[in-house]
């Protein structure tokens, strides 16, 4: 357990902190990028960048690029103090957490954006500025950073797809992570934004989990079809009474529709249940199984 990090607000400084823990041969860095509000979702990257790094950064920065002019960048959760707690506790070295005119000052004009990639799923509705953002950021922070390793959850499986192509089209040296998504207990993918749902809608947002699970268990039923297990998964939400932004089976490179089960497949649902946008997926395998659905404490145990 390492002592509560300090926190670093500036780039020049973070600079100097990964160059000083970086001397030595062979010192591995790792990158954990976030938006802070930290739950045991993000503390699983924090783990797994613990156990293949000397040195471990957390960027904790709610990055208002990323955000729709509708959309809640301003009541996002922002838990410094605790986040710089739990940060610590999981063995971060390094805390970055910068205010928005370190990161964008005056004149900022550079966008970063991956074509075709960002307006499938997420970005169809939140809009291909929704990746644009992401891509810029997080190409920011490897810059800023140069870690060996970054790491990302599979729960946002299309910003991990964004990730991948703009480090391999911009030839960042750099590797990508992605991390099975962790759930509680019921399933539901842990996400910062689940505390904005009243115990009611978290009762029923139990059905993206459940969706995915019958889409699951219907392609290892013997259902080939991806439209078929699509149908599947809506008819589980209609009963959760979740009307689905979307339900989509495409490949999890191109995020491009499916056309059979014979390849590793990723099934992605998005819906807001209540006023609450959340979003979930799993990876098929061709045999139907996904061991992506199991709850933390099974994954633990197993
Ligand atoms: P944030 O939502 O804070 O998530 C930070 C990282 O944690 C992302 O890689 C995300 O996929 C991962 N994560 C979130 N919930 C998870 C879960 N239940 N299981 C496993 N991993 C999970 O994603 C962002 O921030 C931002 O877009 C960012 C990449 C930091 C750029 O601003």
């Amino acid at each position: 357990m390492n002592p509560k990090p300090k926190t670093i607000r500036t780039v020049a400084e973070l600079r100097r902190a990964v160059a000083a823990a970086r001397a030595g041969p062979g010192r591995r860095v790792g990158l954990v990028p976030t938006m802070g509000a930290l739950h045991e979702g993000h503390l699983s990257l924090v783990a797994r960048a613990r156990e293949e790094s000397d040195v471990v950064v957390m960027s904790v920065f709610v990055n208002p690029r990323q955000f729709g002019p509708t959309e809640d960048l301003d009541r996002y959760p922002r838990t410094e103090a605790r986040d710089a707690e739990l940060a610590g506790a999981a063995g971060v070295d390094i805390l970055f957490a910068p205010g928005p005119a370190e990161v964008y000052p005056d004149g900022f004009a550079t966008t970063v954006s991956v074509a075709g990639l960002s307006d499938r799923l997420c970005g169809a509705r939140r809009g291909a500025d929704h990746f644009a953002g992401v891509a810029t950021i997080v190409t920011k922070l490897l810059n800023m950073v140069g870690p060996d390793v970054a790491y990302f959850g599979q729960k946002d499986a299309q910003q991990a797809a964004v990730v991948r192509r703009v480090v391999r089209d911009l030839d960042i040296p750099v590797r990508i992570e992605v991390c099975p998504t962790v759930r509680e207990a019921d399933g539901l993918a842990m996400s910062s934004r689940n505390a904005y749902l009243d115990d009611s809608d978290r009762a029923r947002a139990v059905g993206l989990s459940r969706a995915l699970v019958a889409a699951v268990e219907a392609a290892a039923g013997g259902e080939h079809d991806p439209r078929a297990v699509e149908l599947v998964a809506r008819r589980e939400l209609a009963a959760h009474e979740i009307e689905p932004e979307y339900v989509e089976i495409v490949s999890p490179e191109t995020l491009e529709p499916a056309a059979d089960l014979e390849r590793r497949v990723l099934v992605a649902v998005a819906a807001t249940v209540g006023q609450t946008r959340l979003i979930d997926n799993v990876m098929l395998d061709p045999i139907g199984r996904a061991d992506d659905l199991q709850p933390q404490e099974a994954r633990r145990a197993g």
